[in-house]
């Protein structure tokens, strides 16, 4: 594990804005996994102003969301498909044909994680993953006392969880209980991985995941297992480093 510290979220937004510019310059039909949430949207901003600069060009690219709550129609303003249109897709040029996302109103599940599978495999896997990381540990939305082994698979959410996105609802009742989540093993095939982190309230996190046993009660310290990834956290999710 690779882990850069930087001061502030500006500049974890804006290293992860490069890794993934450079990854596309170096393979312009790059398959990248993104990830949703608060953490990752300033470095879609930077990746916004790099296009504009003409610095990165996304017409080759494909990519896959990490999650996507179900029950939720893509139009539902929480939705990760909305999230996703609206922080990065809305504003650059990628080919919407190119665009994976887990379907949170598919009818039959597990008919649709295995075709988000093979899909994945057939365009011969992730070359680039970005991930956050729950407060509680979790990578997508594997939530503790995760099967290492899962695919792409119907997930139930953890209450930290639930409790935690509930800043984005109405109320906490509105918050969907279940979501399509890339699994532990979609997301270790990955060929490189970037986590970031920022805020003391990912400290815990941070550190059981990269100091502490390999354990499914913390879904990220499985990353300790992978032979690429870059961790990028502010000094404040360092802390306890
Ligand atoms: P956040 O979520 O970026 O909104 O903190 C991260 C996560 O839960 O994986």
């Amino acid at each position: 594990m690779r882990i850069i510290v930087v001061e502030n979220y500006d500049e974890m937004s804006k290293k992860a804005a490069l890794m993934i510019a450079s990854q596309v310059m170096l393979k312009p039909d790059s398959v990248l996994g993104l990830a949703t949430g608060d953490t990752p949207s300033g470095m879609y901003k930077e990746l916004i102003n790099l296009y504009g600069k003409k610095e990165v060009d996304f017409k080759e690219v494909r990519t896959f969301n990490l999650d996507e709550y179900y029950g939720l129609d893509r139009e539902n303003s929480q939705s990760y498909y909305k999230y996703m249109m609206t922080n990065l897709f809305d504003n650059i040029n990628i080919n919407t044909e190119n665009i994976n996302m887990p379907d949170g109103m598919a009818k039959d599940v597990n008919a649709f994680c295995d075709l988000y599978e093979n899909k994945i495999k057939t365009l011969g896997g992730i070359d680039m993953q970005v991930l956050g990381i729950g407060g509680n540990g979790h990578i997508g939305f594997n939530e503790p006392n995760v099967n290492f082994e899962a695919q792409t698979h119907l997930v139930e959410l953890d209450e930290q969880t639930i409790e935690a996105n509930s800043r984005f609802f109405e109320s906490i009742e509105d918050v969907p209980v279940k979501a399509i989540s890339m699994g532990i093993k979609t997301i270790m095939n990955s060929k490189k991985i970037i986590l970031l982190a920022n805020g003391l309230n990912k400290a815990d996190a941070i550190e059981r995941a990269v100091k502490g046993k390999i354990n499914p009660s913390i879904p990220a310290s499985i990353l300790q297992l992978h032979n690429d990834v870059t961790i990028i956290i502010d000094k404040d999710a360092a802390s306890k480093l």
